[in-house]
């Protein structure tokens, strides 16, 4: 197709909204409409995003940082996925190693001991490699351990949550650029005031445990850069509104009183076959939270395929747009700083067990496939960065 007609679809996006908007089309038939416009994923395309650097690079060359989570068997036990996270990501996010208890050898197998041992070969790994390295997660409803229900209660669960904090904010500190100091602490189904989930947390502290947490960790190391990390604020759907609103009051709330909330970590868990994509709707939110003097980190991106057609090429290409209209829209927001996948190739992701598909064929949502080599994912990660403004 002659380089005229092919409009990118970072300007598809841009202008397309008032076109759509002004043909009265939904955001649905917005995404066909993109799709018909703008030249399908071929090697032409592809190419356009120069291959000669890495995703960290150039990242890096927008003001940006670009990582990855990563978990301590896969890097200490496969080499050459070792070395190509080192030359792709510029950060790394212990997957499991720095929750209550996830995966062999956990950080908290007794309540009285901490075991820092896998977490400290993953700083120490990130530091030997130049990386950036960043905490996940202090406080969530999920991963505690085994003996938490049946030791930690109301008369002991504020020292339980600011010792825990406290031990393991300080044992980093100086090394962490982020922590996801509370994860997750809305959801609208559980009916209670602000919409926060019925964690735990909230049954034995009351709604006061996020700002006891952020003020913990801030308290254990000044340097770090705080985050309240969510999921489910991507999309146009009206589940995804009442979240985004809810998410909002809540930081709104804990500015108010002076609560030491840095930033807002988007997790990004998208669907190649979610439809539902309102870029409006996500600027206008991206710019709410600006405004709150917040910063935004994508903390967790990847694209689930499972219902994605089974040919390969197919899957691909719908994983790629996805990625590429996702971050073309989060990438202009200046108060956006990382984008972090969670996880880099498909040999190693979440997804292959806990959403795999139903024809039994491998799972294809990294940037890079189980061996290692780039996908039209990367391209468009690649092409996204390359597309953005500088910040
Ligand atoms: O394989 C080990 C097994 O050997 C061990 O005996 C057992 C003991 O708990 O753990 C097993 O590993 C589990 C692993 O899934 C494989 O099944 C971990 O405990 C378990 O934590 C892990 O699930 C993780 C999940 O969070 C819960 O921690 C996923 O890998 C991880 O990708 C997922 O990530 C979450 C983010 O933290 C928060 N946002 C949502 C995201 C996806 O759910």
């Amino acid at each position: 197709m002659p380089q005229n007609r092919l409009i990118t679809r970072r300007r598809a996006l841009q202008f397309g909204l008032g076109a759509a908007a002004s043909a009265g089309l939904s955001a649905k038939a917005y995404g066909s409409y993109l799709s018909s416009q703008v030249q399908t994923r071929n090697s032409l395309e592809d190419s356009i995003a120069n291959s000669s650097s890495s995703l960290k690079q150039k990242a890096a060359a927008k003001g940006l940082i670009y990582g990855s989570s990563g978990r301590y068997k896969d890097l200490m036990e496969d080499q050459k996925f070792a070395a190509c996270f080192v030359q792709e990501c510029g950060m790394l996010v212990p997957e499991w190693e720095l929750k209550w208890s996830a995966g062999e050898q956990p950080l908290r197998p007794s309540p009285a001991v901490f075991d820092f041992t896998r977490g400290d070969r993953l700083a120490r790994f990130a530091q030997t490699n130049q990386l950036l390295l960043r905490g996940h997660s202090l406080v969530w409803h999920l991963s505690l351990p085994d003996w938490f229900a049946q030791t930690v209660d109301s008369q002991n669960a504020e020292d339980f949550l600011t010792s825990h904090i406290r031990t393991v904010v300080g044992h980093y500190a100086g090394q962490m650029h982020s922590w996801d100091v509370v994860n997750e602490a809305i959801e609208l189904a559980d009916g209670q005031p602000g919409g926060l989930r019925n964690t735990p947390w909230l049954k034995l502290l009351g709604s006061n445990y996020i700002n006891l947490a952020f003020r913990a960790a801030a308290a254990a190391d000044p340097d770090a850069l705080l985050v309240y990390n969510d999921y489910g604020l991507e999309y146009g759907h009206a589940s995804d509104d009442a979240k985004r609103s809810a998410v909002l009051k809540l930081l709104e709330g804990l500015k108010t009183q002076g609560t030491p909330v840095h930033a807002l970590g988007i997790q990004s868990h998208l669907s190649g076959d979610a439809g539902d994509f309102d870029a409006n709707k996500l600027r206008h939110f991206l710019a709410d939270v600006a405004d709150l003097g917040l910063k935004v980190l994508i903390t967790e991106l990847d694209v689930t395929d499972q219902r994605l057609p089974s040919d390969i090429a197919t899957r691909d290409r719908i994983v790629a747009e996805a990625y590429e209209n996702y971050l073309l829209v989060v990438l202009d927001q200046p108060a956006v700083m990382a984008v972090i996948t969670w996880g880099l190739s498909d040999r190693y992701t979440w997804l292959s067990e806990f959403t795999p598909r139903s024809d039994g064929a491998s799972v294809r949502s990294l940037p890079l496939n189980a061996n290692f080599d780039r996908k039209p994912a990367w391209y468009a990660v690649a092409r996204a960065f390359e597309e953005a403004s500088r910040h």
